[in-house]
């Protein structure tokens, strides 16, 4: 007998483990600034590779001090910015940059924020984002509680590249009763920085630790994966509502100068490889 619509047990929709509208908040992704694109043409490349992985927003973060000393004032950040997005415009290409920074850790960060030397992430004040050294670890507790004061809250930058924190990456809990928050790169979640770091970043996000994932991309990388590709890893591992708030509701609420929620606890579900 055919089967009849009626009859047919309901199909079952895969989990929707792809999501659009992301918002980037680390990227290098303006020309000739930083260790990103060196042309505008490479931008393009860049933001167009960006939006066609579901991006809709990026927020552009140059190094600042560190090694780039005081070559990338807040002012040039912002004038950068706004030359990409007019060309973005020109090339068709359907994303928004805001300015940022990737700010080199400094005990002077509260007297160059004051000065609008330093840019918060989307220019809105309420979030640093930190860079540490890879090979030692400076605790930036003391600098998060003096930036607290100013109403701007740290968020360290992949916390997975530091040697001393992947050795014991429990000292990063501690940081979250002090409002810092981590963000992850993609690619370490989907493997590319090795299977350690990988189940440490699953580790912090399952322990609500990690509030943000985002690509810090530097090129155009076509074929390399993406938020995309990290969103679909981490909804596998942890479930959909972890990957939602790393990947979506944070990184817009950055994006909005609003204070980011740490992601909810993922039931201790294990890491499955
Ligand atoms: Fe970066």
């Amino acid at each position: 007998m055919e089967e009849t619509r009626s009859s047919r047990p309901p199909r079952r929709r895969p989990p929707r483990t792809r999501a659009r509208g992301h918002v980037d908040i680390h990227c290098h992704c303006l020309p000739a600034i930083d260790d990103g694109p060196t042309t505008m043409g490479e931008a393009i490349v860049l933001c167009r590779h960006l939006a066609a992985d579901g991006i809709t927003a990026v927020i552009a973060t140059p190094h600042q001090l560190g090694r780039y000393g005081d070559r990338n004032s807040a002012a040039k950040v912002r004038a950068a910015a706004g030359d990409l997005n007019d060309a973005l415009v020109a090339a068709g290409v359907p994303l928004r940059v805001l300015p940022g920074g990737e700010v080199r850790i400094d005990e002077r960060i509260p007297e160059l924020l004051a000065a609008d030397e330093v840019v918060t992430l989307a220019d809105r004040g309420r979030h640093l984002l930190l860079e540490l050294p890879n090979e030692a670890l400076i605790n930036p507790v003391g600098l998060a509680r003096r930036l607290a004061l100013m109403g701007t809250a740290v968020i360290v930058a992949h916390p997975e590249r530091c040697a001393p924190l992947r050795a014991d990456p429990d000292r990063a809990l501690a940081w979250l009763d002090e409002g810092i928050g981590l963000q992850l790169s993609a690619a370490s979640l989907v493997g590319d920085a090795g299977s350690s770091a990988r189940e440490i970043c699953l580790y912090w996000l399952g322990e609500g630790a990690a509030s943000v994932v985002a690509t810090d991309a530097h090129g155009g990388l076509p074929g390399r994966p993406g938020l995309s590709a990290a969103f679909s890893a981490v909804s596998r591992h942890l479930g959909l509502t972890v990957a939602r708030q790393a990947f979506l509701e944070n990184p817009q609420r950055v994006l909005r100068g609003e204070e980011i929620a740490p992601p909810p606890m993922a039931a201790h579900a294990g890491i499955r490889a």
